[in-house]
């Protein structure tokens, strides 16, 4: 089966269906979330939070990020892969992020990378898709400069920040890039950048009117809960399937009763 591209994702725009997106960040979800159909694999920097205990993205590094997106592009035969660059990745020069955004293609075989930011980075995401690299955007709430933004907190209430949110997102439509991430907005600021662009947004917790929309696999799964965003729909408890499934193995070791003679030799 041929894998999604860029232009394909780009074009589903117009022609729809909507897009599909689910955070992955090993082979195993990966190779599930490609049979189940999902459009884009995001290996997202939450991998910082949900994976590996970090309080929040900003300790993630480019090592781990590799490590992981190679793991997960490895599941996946047709959705497109999409690493996410970690926090001063690509922040401090346009040289830089072309560099480690090379990194992500050449060793992990991702097929793009995910930037957050707008105005500020358009010139390193015009670099980037000079450079022949895909470029996602994404916008409103940012998790690696949140502190900055003022925490986890809804974006672009009021109209001078829905017209800088605007803004934003054409100047990265205008530098490239294929698609744009819009996180924590209201739903019809949301919906009307996505009538004034001529790329898809990818939504979450940023209403019904995007191209597209995103979740963490975790939370839509019940696999983590040191908190669940208003905005993230469990699909599942998995969590509680394998708590109850790990305290019924340790009770049957401890009973004697595993291993059963079937898994003798
Ligand atoms: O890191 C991530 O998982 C993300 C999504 C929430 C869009 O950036």
């Amino acid at each position: 089966m041929p894998r999604i591209t860029p232009p394909e994702i780009r074009a589903r725009k117009v022609t729809g269906p909507k897009i599909a997106v689910i955070t992955a960040y090993d082979y195993p979800t990966a190779k599930m979330a490609d049979e189940s159909g999902i459009d884009v694999v995001l290996v997202g920097d939450s991998l910082g939070m949900v994976c590996l205990g970090y309080p929040d993205t900003v300790s993630v590094t480019m090592e781990e990020m590799l490590h992981h997106t190679a793991a997960a592009s490895r599941g996946t035969q047709r959705a497109l892969v999409v690493a996410d660059m970690p926090f001063l990745s690509y922040q401090v020069s346009p040289e830089e992020a072309i560099t480690n955004a090379g990194r992500f293609l050449k060793e992990s075989r991702a097929d793009c990378v995910k930037l957050e930011g707008g105005r500020a980075i358009a010139p390193t995401v015009e670099r980037l898709v000079k450079a022949g690299i895909p470029v996602m955007g994404h916008i409103g709430l940012t998790p690696q400069t949140a502190t900055a933004l003022g925490g986890f907190k809804v974006q672009g209430r009021g109209s001078e920040e829905g017209k800088a949110l605007l803004d934003d997102a054409r100047a990265l439509e205008e530098a490239g890039a294929f698609s744009i991430v819009i996180e924590c907005v209201p739903a019809e600021l949301s919906a009307s950048i996505t009538s004034a662009i001529g790329i898809p947004t990818i939504g979450i917790g940023a209403g019904p009117g995007c191209d597209g929309q995103v979740l963490v696999i975790h939370d839509m799964v019940g696999l983590f809960d040191r908190f669940l965003p208003k905005f993230a729909k469990r699909y599942a408890e998995a969590g509680k399937l394998i708590r109850e499934a790990i305290a019924a193995y340790a009770g049957e070791v401890r009973a004697g009763t595993f291993p059963a003679k079937e898994h003798q030799f």
